[in-house]
């Protein structure tokens, strides 16, 4: 059966931990949702671990849409999260509402995420929520802000560890469904996961969220710089440059094709 967003609040009821991922293309959507993870978010991390970007601010909405509908095509079961780019949201509710409006209508995703929690991001989701488009949040490091943020992790003082919790009830009394919570203190983890009655999906922000995420290309020993509470499962990296070494080696000393591959 295909997993709701009803279905993930359920999931938090039961205290059964949520799998997400990254995905970016078609071939990796595919085996991520053959696994079995519950959502994969067509994340703006693939600014950088795709497009070779510096920061997730270039990327377009364009480029985004393009990726989130190799994704979707294919997704069989898990719930597709398109993620919005830096600057599609934060202008209006109405810029908001038309980027997540084509978002679900052109890729077929089923819910957005944006980065940000009170005043004006959390009325944003009100709006869109009121208009039935599922949205869900993200706050503590928000990388769309790291010029202002840098990438160190946040909520560690007793001001910015309440905002941050208030933070996470204003989206979720705004109807977000789910919350990602990056880089912040265990303990304010703990705290926001108790608190909102919607799952808390955890990255750097330890055991106690209701789900965890990985960008997959982190996950997969491919990115180039893999943030300290990541952790990679396989070292893809030095999988591919073997192989393509191997296949060097094999077309120089006209070794490949051999007779199979005839
Ligand atoms: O863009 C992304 O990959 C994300 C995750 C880190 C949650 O926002």
């Amino acid at each position: 059966m295909a997993v709701t967003t009803q279905q993930l609040i359920q999931w938090k009821r039961q205290s059964r931990p949520i799998v997400t991922l990254t995905a970016w293309d078609y071939a990796i959507a595919q085996l991520l949702d053959a696994v079995g993870v519950d959502v994969i978010l067509v994340g703006d991390s693939m600014a950088m671990v795709t497009l070779g970007y510096q920061n997730t601010l270039p990327l377009t909405l364009e480029e985004t849409l393009h990726h989130t509908k190799a994704v979707r095509r294919g997704v069989k079961r898990a719930l597709v999260v398109c993620d919005l780019p830096f600057l599609t949201y934060q202008e209006s509710p109405q810029q908001a509402m038309h980027s997540a409006g084509r978002a679900l209508k052109e890729t077929g995703a089923q819910a957005v995420k944006l980065e940000g929690g009170y005043p004006a991001i959390a009325q944003t989701v009100a709006q869109l929520t009121a208009a039935g488009i599922p949205v869900m949040g993200h706050v503590g490091l928000t990388p769309q802000s790291v010029h202002q943020l840098g990438y160190r992790k946040q909520g560690k003082t007793q001001d910015a560890s309440e905002r941050i919790l208030q933070e996470a009830i204003a989206l979720s009394e705004a109807g977000a469904f789910a919350i990602v919570l990056e880089h912040i203190p265990d303990d304010l983890a703990l705290q926001i996961t108790q608190k909102i009655p919607i799952p808390t999906i955890g990255i750097g922000a330890g055991p106690h969220c209701d789900g965890q995420v990985l960008v997959t290309s982190d996950l997969l020993g491919l990115s180039e710089y893999k943030p300290p509470f990541a952790k990679s499962y396989v070292d893809l990296r030095q999988i591919i440059t073997q192989a393509v070494q191997e296949f060097s080696t094999e077309v120089r000393e006209r070794q490949f094709p051999e007779p199979e591959q005839h």
